[in-house]
């Protein structure tokens, strides 16, 4: 349809009206809102995913029904020395606005008396908490990268805080947007694959990020938090059962020395209970010391087999194999995955770079831009509670993921102390969270509520 007419700005306001001209005289009016965020940390992740976002975003604000149009722009960074922030303002020119940099001491504090709507946590992820109060406090949106935070305690605290300021607190699990992952999520809903028994999944990270990139937070932590995180969460959510126990053993001695409290590899249990009382068991195999040659960026394998069907998944196996002399597999990875993060030249022409990674930002973003433009101030509760009923992403629905990473840190930190093969038993008569040492008769609770 061919409109007739001009867009005008109405006096001084964020409402844009286009004056019709045509057969009606109607007025079509698009209201302009805008987000400013704030971000902490800039390191691989922010590379990979908000980077692309926020440029994607200054570049073509996002339209929402309902809102209108919603400008999104990064207003001011958090990071621990600020270099990658200057390396990144250098190669950011003209595709951003204006941002401040904060570095430490008090990076955290800065952004946060700042008028930011919303801020990202993308510091290694023993430090979210810190900044996710901090913001929180402060009024503002929060969204996590995964795992949200390293025990049930903080998690209620993030929560309460969330609840009191009337704002989201949300944790990004970009798995759960894979379209392979969704495909058996749709499945299993739908109840064409039933009821799951038992499954396995892999994640492999090269051992160059875990000796380069990650080499200043590395020590004491292990792959298991960092990456086996995602197939906690995907099991948790797509499957919807009752967590039972948790058991981890794993392997030291190339990252960190071989008795220390840095871990190469875990292999994590996961016991879950359906309602009928049947059981199903997952394991969990990750490493951060995979040769660098390996052929796959990450090398990410599961399946899953339920009562009719078995499910197979490989990352590397999506179909595209790639070879370049000279490049593969270090500088370029023989098989990739198109579909977190690629850098396309879109059939139009444009040069994109989008992926399942990038669009679970821009959903959280979209769900504030409801709960603040979404309709009348009057009903802002009534948007925020149902943005809150989103149990893919808000933080009061991650309760099993993140009583399975506390259970698997106090599992490997009674290991590295000396006490191998514990398990750490859900919702028993002894509290939420408890930890059995062989051979020891007395349990440590390490959350007392129901989990
Ligand atoms: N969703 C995913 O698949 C995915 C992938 C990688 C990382 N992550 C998550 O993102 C987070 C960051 O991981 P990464 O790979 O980007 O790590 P990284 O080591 O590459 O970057 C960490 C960043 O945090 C900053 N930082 C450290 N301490 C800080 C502090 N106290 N205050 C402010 N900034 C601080 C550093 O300056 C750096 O910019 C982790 O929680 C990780 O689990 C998620």
């Amino acid at each position: 349809m061919l409109l007739w007419g001009r867009w005008q700005w109405v006096g001084g306001s964020d409402i844009l009206v286009f004056m019709n001209k045509g057969p009606t005289s109607r007025a079509a009016t698009v209201e302009i809102h805008r987000l400013r965020a704030g971000m902490v940390g800039m390191g691989m992740i922010f590379d990979e995913t908000y980077r692309p976002f926020f440029e994607g975003v200054f570049a073509q604000p996002l339209f929402e029904p309902g809102v209108g149009v919603c400008e999104v722009a990064l207003a001011a960074v958090a990071t621990r020395t600020g270099q990658r922030a200057d390396v990144y303002r250098q190669s950011s020119a003209g595709r951003l606005g204006a941002w401040q940099s904060f570095r430490e001491p008090g990076a955290i504090e800065k952004l946060v008396a700042g008028d930011a709507d919303f801020v990202c946590v993308a510091s290694p992820d023993d430090r979210h908490f810190a900044a996710a109060r901090a913001a929180l406090a402060a009024g503002k949106h929060v969204l996590i990268e995964k795992p949200s935070v390293l025990s049930l305690a903080e998690l209620d605290e993030l929560d309460r805080l969330a609840r009191a300021q009337g704002v989201l607190a949300k944790v990004v699990y970009h798995k759960l947007l894979d379209p392979d992952h969704k495909k058996l999520r749709t499945l299993v809903a739908d109840g064409e694959l039933a009821h799951i028994n038992n499954g396995y999944c892999t994640l492999l990270e090269p051992k160059s990020i875990a000796l380069g990139q990650f080499a200043q937070w590395i020590a004491g932590r292990n792959p298991g938090t960092y990456v086996a995180v995602h197939y906690i969460k995907l099991i948790d959510f797509t499957f919807g059962l009752r967590l039972k126990s948790v058991q981890c053993t794993g392997q030291r001695g190339i990252v960190g020395a071989a008795d220390g409290p840095t871990w190469d590899s875990t292999q994590l249990r996961m016991i879950y209970a359906h309602e009928d009382g049947r059981e199903a068991s997952f394991d969990i195999h990750t490493s951060w010391v995979t040769p660098d040659n390996f052929p796959g960026y990450v090398e990410q394998e599961v399946q899953f087999r339920f009562d009719n069907g078995v499910w197979n998944g490989h990352s590397r196996k999506r179909g595209v194999e790639c070879t370049v002399e000279g490049r593969t597999p270090l500088e370029r990875k023989i098989t990739i995955n198109n579909h977190y993060n690629g850098t396309f030249l879109e059939p139009w022409n444009a040069r994109s770079q989008r992926g399942y990674g990038i669009e679970v930002l821009e959903r959280f973003v979209r769900e504030v831009a409801q709960v603040e433009f979404g309709g009348p101030s009057a009903e802002r509760d009534a948007r925020l509670t149902k943005a809150r009923s989103l149990t893919y992403n808000d933080l009061a629905a991650d309760r099993q993921t993140v009583a399975t990473v506390q259970a698997m840190e106090a599992i490997l930190a009674r290991h590295a102390a000396g006490q191998p093969n514990c398990v750490v038993q859900v919702n028993d008569q002894h509290g939420g969270l408890v930890l059995y040492v062989p051979g020891v008769a007395e349990p440590e609770v390490l959350y007392e509520l129901r989990v």
